[in-house]
């Protein structure tokens, strides 16, 4: 699993003590992506992985981790994980003491999984590195944000799918909180106008690529 955040996701069709995995996967620290990552990681014995410093924030709390950073690989024995960069910020917010602790840098994630590759950008910005990854790697599905104020909009994530040479792309990151409400449905079809496949998936949806 990567980033859960369900409990207090408005849109969520599935609550943290459903879930069953092995591994949760973090890209940064900010709430809406950790928020449930301990208790499911508990729950399941599952290892987090993530960077250093979150993952050593999470150890602190009680949870079997896996530390990386990025550009580093590691074999998770049913996939292979790759760290890549991401331009965001990832620093944890602790309202009740009115202080921010640094969470590491925000990452983005490769998985090689039974013949896929699958990159999740994590949240970030348009970057130009985006064609490096095309071009080193074979992308079968892109999960890209879309929502725009926090992350690329919907026009930046359609450039980083050219760049990235995906052929298929799930868009993230949106219609959780009024400013991030995107056009799913607009944004597949001018993915599908490139050439590339759009996947809009709903809350609780499956979708099989492969
Ligand atoms: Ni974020």
């Amino acid at each position: 699993m990567i980033d859960p955040f369900l409990s207090g996701n408005p849109l969520a069709a599935t609550t943290p003590d459903e879930i069953k995995v092995d591994f949760v996967l973090l890209t940064h620290a900010h709430q809406d992506h950790i928020l449930d990552a301990y208790p499911i990681a508990k729950a399941n014995e599952a290892t987090i992985v993530a960077t250093f410093e979150l993952a050593a924030y999470m150890e602190f709390q009680g949870a079997k981790t896996l530390a990386m950073n990025i550009g580093g690989r590691v074999n998770l024995g049913f996939a292979e994980v790759q760290m890549t960069h991401a331009f965001h910020s990832s620093g944890i917010v602790l309202q009740e003491q009115g202080q921010i602790i640094y969470g590491g840098m925000p990452a983005g994630f490769l998985i090689r999984w039974n013949g896929l590759t699958m990159y999740h950008s994590g949240d970030t910005g348009l970057f130009s590195d985006m064609k490096m990854l095309g071009e080193l790697y074979d992308i079968d599905v892109a999960f890209l944000p879309i929502g725009d104020l926090f992350t690329m909009g919907p026009e930046d994530a359609a450039i980083a799918a050219r760049w990235l040479n995906a052929k298929a792309v799930v868009p993230l990151h949106f219609d959780t909180f009024p400013p991030i409400r995107q056009d799913t449905a607009a944004f597949a079809a001018k993915l599908e106008s490139m050439g590339i496949r759009g996947i809009a998936m709903k809350p609780g949806e499956r979708h099989q690529i492969g």
